[in-house]
């Protein structure tokens, strides 16, 4: 049977190895077997990502946002507060959480699509000492738009500030170089440019900024990462993980230790290359110029014509999911991610179907090369 290929943000398609991984066999999260995995996956992502000096992995079971809850949730100290730079719904969503938990917040807001005002930020850091630290999403997903990691990161340090990064979508798709951008904690997930499954999160945490989070009172009983990280570090788990899913995490870094993150960054540019030059060549506008686009995504103009509903229908049951708009975006444009084990002929076939689904266009739109 032909697999439908997922051209969304993730879960992204999987190779047979980790998908076979679910079924190495029935687990009790209480025994060493279980411990040996976890603390295996934990030594596996420090490895992958070239921060075993430095760096510690807390796992959580759950999607990417109970990463980020439990990161943004215990990463603020009592009477101070946190710099959140948001341009599109994740950012949105790092100050959504900060609200439910009752830390106060400043948000910088830029139009979603629009890098962050980096004077502005500045201004910011200056203007209130109670700021302890600055989240910011690196790739913001809505648009596909990259922000400027390196830059807000030494903002934040010149500051004397800590530094939160979403990292879930970008992780392993695009470059993140954890010492340059000065990040104290990156938030990932198994399965967008991990490959792996749904079902296990992640936040990497600098080891010198244990001691600091250590002192902060829990928020949440579940989503309290030094809780969790102190019983990771002692072999244990607190609750009941999603065993499967850690499985094929497992297996899922074993094959990026093996391509490499370096590797499989290159491998999602030129994905991103391959696609963004088809689209071209059929007369489709990025959202975004492209200085601004991540390797993972891009966001496209609905073409003149089209709808997204039958747009979706049509490339799905030729065998391609794509993702739409997000918000005010869902009736202007769609999204194409390129994240996952898909091969350059699927993605080459996708550009094919795209190009005989789309409303034709004039005549003299552009000519096909
Ligand atoms: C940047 C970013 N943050 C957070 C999330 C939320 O992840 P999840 O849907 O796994 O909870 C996503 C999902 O696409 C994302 O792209």
């Amino acid at each position: 049977m032909k697999r439908m290929v997922l051209l969304n943000p993730g879960p992204v398609n999987v190779s047979d190895k980790v998908a076979r991984a679910q079924l190495r066999g029935d687990l009790c999260h209480r025994e060493e077997e279980f411990a040996r995995l976890a603390s295996g996956i934990r030594r596996k992502l420090k490895r992958a990502f070239a921060i075993e000096d430095s760096f510690s992995p807390v796992l959580i079971s759950g999607s990417g946002t109970a990463a980020l809850e439990m990161a943004v949730g215990s990463f603020v100290s009592p009477e101070k507060s946190l710099l959140v730079i948001s341009n599109g719904v994740y950012g949105e969503r790092i100050a959504r959480i900060a609200e439910v938990h009752g830390i106060p917040r400043t948000v910088l807001e830029t139009p979603w699509g629009t890098p962050p005002d980096l004077d502005a930020i500045e201004r910011a850091l200056e203007a209130d000492p109670r700021i302890e630290a600055v989240a910011m999403v690196h790739h913001e997903t809505t648009t596909g738009l990259l922000n400027p990691l390196n830059e807000v990161g030494a903002l934040a340090r010149r500051a004397g500030k800590k530094f939160l990064v979403d990292a879930i979508s970008s992780l392993a798709g695009d470059t993140f170089d954890f010492d340059a951008a000065g990040v104290d904690l990156a938030v990932g997930t198994a399965n967008k440019c991990v490959q792996g499954l749904p079902g296990v999160s992640f936040a990497l945490v600098r080891k010198d900024d244990l001691p600091r989070l250590e002192a902060i009172p829990a928020r949440s009983l579940y989503l309290n990462l030094a809780a969790q990280h102190r019983a990771q570090e002692a072999g244990q788990t607190l609750f009941t993980p999603a065993v499967q899913a850690h499985y094929a995490l497992d297996a899922a870094l074993d094959e990026l230790i093996e391509e490499t993150v370096a590797g499989r960054v290159e491998r999602t540019r030129r994905a991103a290359r391959l696609l963004r030059e088809g689209f071209a060549a059929m007369g489709l506008h990025p959202l975004l110029p492209e200085k601004w686009q991540s390797n993972v995504l891009t966001a496209l103009q609905l073409p003149e014509g089209a709808a997204y509903a039958d747009l979706h229908d049509r490339l799905k049951a030729r065998g391609f999911v794509i993702y739409a708009g997000q918000g005010n975006l869902e009736s202007r444009a769609f999204r194409v991610a390129n994240i996952g084990d898909i091969r350059q002929d699927e993605f080459k076939e996708f550009l094919a179907a795209l190009e005989e689904t789309l409303p034709s266009r004039p005549a003299n739109a552009g000519s096909r090369p």
